[in-house]
């Protein structure tokens, strides 16, 4: 199994569908660590309830942003990850880190990329009238919420919607998509390759986009 260390900012609900997805022995990747730049974060105490190693690597004791890196890079290696996943991680992150992990670290962004990168995701969709929203798993590279793209989930808007009940909605498939992508990276299914992701030679033949 492929050890994946994730790092989060706040509650975790996606750290805990990851979680309880490798909690069945068949699913090809175990969370060995939680690491958080916010040492109050919610999902630190839960992931320690698991059992899972947890730890705030607090930003505010940092002189800049270089040096909070360096540590968080330090403390994630101590567990040997071969993967890292971003879930609710709210720090941008700095070619240091990101080269660091290239090709091996994954994102979930709450909307249907390349539309709406960046935050406020659900108030954005509903200001432009958007019929459907979603959210997408994708390779992290330097360019924030750009790398390529591993999967995706949409549900419908609906009248009366408020940025609130749409974020609750998605978060819901959120929760049944990072699983699933996170499984597809760790299995080999899908690889970075340049700026893109595609299905491994070995299983789909020529490569393509996956
Ligand atoms: C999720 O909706 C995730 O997609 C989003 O933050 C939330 C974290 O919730 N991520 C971003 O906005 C990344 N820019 P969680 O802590 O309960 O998983």
């Amino acid at each position: 199994r492929k050890r994946v260390a994730v790092l989060i900012s706040g509650r975790g609900s996606n750290m805990s569908a990851l979680i309880g997805a490798a909690m069945d022995p068949s699913y090809p990747a175990e969370i060995v660590a939680v690491l958080s730049n916010k040492p109050d974060a919610g999902g630190l105490a839960t992931a320690a309830r698991y059992g899972i190693p947890a730890e705030g690597v607090d930003q505010r004791l940092f002189l800049d942003r270089a040096a909070h890196e360096r540590a968080l890079i330090e403390r994630l290696d101590a567990y040997r990850p071969d993967i890292i996943c971003l879930a609710g991680y709210m720090r941008l992150l700095t070619p240091l880190f990101v080269g660091h992990y290239a090709g091996r670290m994954i994102n979930i962004h709450p909307s249907l990329l390349p539309l709406f990168p960046g935050l406020h995701t659900h108030e954005r969709v509903l200001e432009a009238g958007m019929r459907i929203h979603g959210c997408t798993v994708h390779f992290v590279t330097d360019d924030m919420d750009e790398g390529p793209i591993i999967a995706q989930a949409a549900i419908t808007v609906e009248r009366g919607d408020t940025p609130d009940n749409l974020a609750n909605r998605l978060l819901r498939a959120e929760h049944r998509l990072y699983p699933h992508a996170l499984r597809l990276v760790a299995d080999g299914t899908v690889r970075q390759d340049g700026g893109r992701a595609v299905i491994a030679e070995s299983r789909g033949g020529t490569p393509r986009p996956a």
